[in-house]
């Protein structure tokens, strides 16, 4: 199993949280990238796809990670492994994270198994479109590095012994 790791980020916090995901996962720094210096075609050279972004907006998905995904869509990557992750703040309660969703379709669409749903228990908003079912399982790891820098690293390996 070969895990590649792409990010967007507009203000660092999701670049930070690639990395924590990386050396969880024990990948090395050449295989985490930033969606805005990669063509999305590289996501084919991994078996285990990981791919985050921070919500912006009212619920959108980052710029650069919306880019990246409209060249991933037309990709088919069956039999390959697919995980999702978001940063956010749960302070815009009704939009948390709900980027990751945009992320989860596009990898979804193109035949990859999804994996890495995560348990949102204990966070506090209102609604994500990240999260299907009211109060269930995210469809990947939701981070508030804004208000919970102190539970980022922890949850980061809890959601990697998901994956591998
Ligand atoms: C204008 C603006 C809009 C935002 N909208 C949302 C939102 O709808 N939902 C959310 O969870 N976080 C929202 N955030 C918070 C960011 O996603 C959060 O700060 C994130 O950690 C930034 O990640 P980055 O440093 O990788 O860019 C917003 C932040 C800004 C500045």
């Amino acid at each position: 199993m070969k895990p590649g790791i792409f990010y967007g980020t507009s203000t660092g916090t999701t670049e930070k949280v690639a990395k924590l995901i990386a050396q969880a996962v024990g990948v090395a720094d050449t295989d985490v990238y930033d969606v805005a210096k990669t063509s999305p075609s590289t996501v084919g050279d991994y078996d285990l796809i990981i791919l985050g972004a921070p919500t912006y907006g009212s619920g959108d998905v980052q710029d650069d990670m919306a880019d990246f995904l409209d060249g991933v869509r037309v990709l088919d990557l069956k039999g390959k492994k697919a995980a999702v992750f978001g940063c956010g703040d749960e302070s815009m309660s009704s939009t948390f994270c709900s980027g990751v969703e945009e992320i989860y379709k596009a990898l979804k669409d193109t035949g990859a198994t999804m994996v890495g749903e995560y348990n949102t228990f204990p966070y506090r908003f209102e609604s994500s479109a990240a999260v299907p079912v009211q109060g269930g399982e995210a469809v990947g790891l939701l981070v508030d590095d804004v208000n919970e820098p102190d539970k980022t690293e922890t949850r980061v390996k809890d959601w990697v012994k998901t994956l591998i």
